[in-house]
C-alpha cells in the first residue's frame, strides 16, 4: 500500500449527494459573510492595536488580507475543479493522497473547533458588557480563564452547551437565518461607520506604528505590525466555510469562485474602514478591552450606539459559531465516514437525524477549552492551523496541475504557479510571525495526528480496506 494513495470524486459522488442545488453565487458569498466577521474585527482589532500594531492595525489587517486573497483563488481553482463537499480536506484527497487529506483534516479539526473556543470568548465579552449595561455585570473570576486572573469564563463555556443542544435538535444553518443574522451585523458595522466617521480625532493615528513593523516585547513575544497581521488574519478564517457548501450550490464550478473571492473582498473592504475609524476615535492604548467597538462609541459618548452595536455583535457572533461548528462536525463526519475515525461518529441519531456523538464530543471539549484558555491563545493557535492548511491548499493547485493536467478548470489561478507560490510564502510568513508557545503546540497537535493516523487510520480508512 503507497503513502499516497489517491481518492478523486466522481461526478456520482458529487451529483447525487441528495442535498438540494439551493444556493446561488449571491447566496454563497452572504454565507461567506455570514461566516467571516466576527470576533477578529470586534474584539481582536482592539487587543492587536493596543498591544501590536498600534493605529497601523489598518496594515495589519490589508497584510493578512493579501495572504488570504491568494489562498482565496487557490481554494477557488480546487472548489471549481474537484468538487464535492467536506472543504480543503477533499481537495487534497483529490491532489495528495490520504495522508495529506488526513493532515489538512485534522488540522482543520483543529481550525474549527478552537475558533469557535476563540469567538465564544468574544462573544461573552460582548455578553457580559451588555449584562454590566443593565446593572448584572458578572465579577471577574466568572468572566476571564485562570491565566488571565479569573477561575473560568462562564459566559463562554455556556453558549457552546447552548449550540451543542440546538445542533443536536437540529437547528441548522438555513440560509433565511443565516441572512437576517448577517443583515444584523452588517446594520450594526454601518452604525459604527456612521457614527464614528463624525467623532474621528487624527491625533489618535499618531504614533501610526508605535511598534514599528517587527520586534520582541520584553517578554519575548513577537510585537508590530507583522505580528499584528498573524493575529488579525484570525478575523478571515472562515472564507473557506463556502466551499463547504459545493454540494447545495447551483452552479458550483462557477458561483463558489465568485462566492469565496466576493466574501473576501468585502470583508477586507470592512476590515479597513472599521479598523481605520476605531483608532481615529480613541487612542489605541486604551482598546485592550474585551468589547473594544462598543467601548470606544462609550467613550465617546454614545451610549445608545453602544448598546445597539453590542446587541448586534452577540446575535453576530452566534452564527458564526454556528457555521464553524457545524462546519466542525461536518469535516469529522466526512473523515469517520471515510474510515479514517471511527465509523460510530458518522452515524446519525434516529430521532434527531444529527451526528449526536459527534456533536457532543465536540461541545464538551469546546466548552471546556473556551472556559479555560484566553481569547489571544486560542486565536494563534486557529491562525497557525489555517495558515497551515492554506499552504497546503495553495501547493495543491500546483500539484493537480501536473497530476491531473487535463481535469476542467472553469476558474484558474492567474499566473500559475506564481500565485500559488507567493500565496505558500505569505501564508508561511504570517505562521512565522507567531509565538514560539503557538508552533510548539501546533506541533504536538500535528504529532498526534500522525500517532493516530498511523495507529488507526491507515488500516481502517475505506481505501485500505477496498484494496
Ligand atoms: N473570522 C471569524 C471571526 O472573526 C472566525 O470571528
Amino acid at each position: 500500500m503507497s503513502l499516497f494513495r489517491t481518492k478523486l470524486l466522481s461526478p456520482d459522488e458529487m451529483e447525487h449527494s441528495g442535498l438540494k442545488r439551493v444556493l446561488s453565487a449571491f447566496d454563497l458569498t452572504f454565507l461567506g459573510v455570514g461566516a467571516i466577521i466576527g470576533t477578529g474585527i470586534f474584539v481582536l482589532t482592539g487587543i492587536a492595536a493596543a498591544n501590536l500594531s498600534g493605529p497601523a492595525v489598518v496594515l495589519s489587517f490589508i497584510i493578512s488580507g493579501l495572504a488570504c486573497a491568494f489562498a482565496a483563488l487557490a481554494y477557488a481553482e480546487l472548489a471549481s475543479a474537484v468538487g464535492g463537499s467536506g472543504s480543503a480536506y477533499g481537495y487534497s484527497y483529490a491532489a495528495f493522497g490520504e495522508l495529506v487529506a488526513w493532515i489538512i483534516g485534522w488540522d482543520l479539526l483543529l481550525e474549527y473547533g478552537v475558533s469557535v473556543a476563540a469567538v465564544a470568548n468574544g462573544w461573552s465579552g460582548y455578553f457580559n458588557n451588555a449584562l454590566t449595561a443593565v446593572g448584572l455585570g458578572l465579577p471577574d473570576a466568572l468572566t476571564k480563564a485562570p491565566s488571565a486572573g479569573g477561575l473560568i469564563n462562564l459566559p463562554a463555556a455556556g453558549i457552546v452547551i447552548a449550540l451543542m443542544i440546538m445542533l443536536i435538535i437540529g437547528v441548522k444553518q438555513s440560509t433565511r437565518l443565516n441572512t437576517a443574522m448577517v443583515f444584523i451585523k452588517l446594520l450594526t458595522i454601518a452604525t459604527f461607520i456612521g457614527v464614528a466617521l463624525f467623532h474621528v480625532e487624527p491625533a489618535n493615528w499618531s504614533p501610526f506604528m508605535p511598534f514599528g513593523w517587527f520586534d520582541h516585547a520584553a517578554d519575548g513575544k513577537p510585537i508590530g505590525v507583522l505580528a499584528g497581521a498573524s493575529i488579525v488574519f484570525f478575523a478571515y478564517v472562515g472564507f473557506d466555510a463556502v466551499s463547504t457548501a459545493a454540494e447545495e450550490a447551483k452552479n458550483p464550478q462557477r458561483d463558489l469562485p465568485i462566492g469565496i473571492i466576493a466574501s473576501l473582498l468585502f470583508c477586507t473592504l470592512i476590515y479597513i474602514v472599521v479598523s481605520g475609524l476605531l483608532t481615529g476615535i480613541v487612542p489605541y492604548t486604551i482598546l485592550n478591552v474585551s468589547s473594544p467597538v462598543a467601548f470606544a462609541l462609550e467613550k465617546i459618548g454614545i451610549h445608545w450606539a453602544s448598546a445597539l452595536v453590542s446587541t448586534g455583535v452577540i446575535a453576530g457572533l452566534t452564527t458564526v459559531m454556528l457555521v464553524l461548528y457545524y462546519g466542525l462536525t461536518r469535516i469529522f463526519f466526512s473523515m469517520s465516514r471515510d474510515g479514517l475515525l471511527p465509523r460510530s461518529f458518522a452515524k446519525v441519531n434516529e430521532n434527531t437525524h444529527t451526528p449526536v456523538r459527534a456533536i457532543v464530543f465536540f461541545g464538551i471539549v469546546i466548552s471546556a477549552m473556551s472556559g479555560l484558555i484566553p481569547l489571544g491563545e486560542l486565536a494563534e493557535l486557529v491562525n497557525i492551523g489555517t495558515l497551515a492548511a492554506f499552504v497546503l491548499v495553495c501547493f495543491g493547485v500546483i500539484v493537480l496541475r501536473i497530476r491531473q493536467p487535463h481535469i476542467h478548470r472553469p476558474f484558474k489561478n492567474p499566473l500559475n504557479p506564481f500565485f500559488p507560490i507567493l500565496g505558500m510564502l505569505s501564508c508561511g510568513a504570517l505562521m512565522a510571525f507567531l509565538p514560539l508557545t503557538t508552533w510548539l503546540r501546533f506541533g504536538l497537535w500535528l504529532a498526534l495526528g500522525l500517532v493516530v493516523y498511523f495507529s488507526y487510520s491507515y488500516r481502517n480508512s475505506n481505501l485500505a480496506t477496498r484494496s
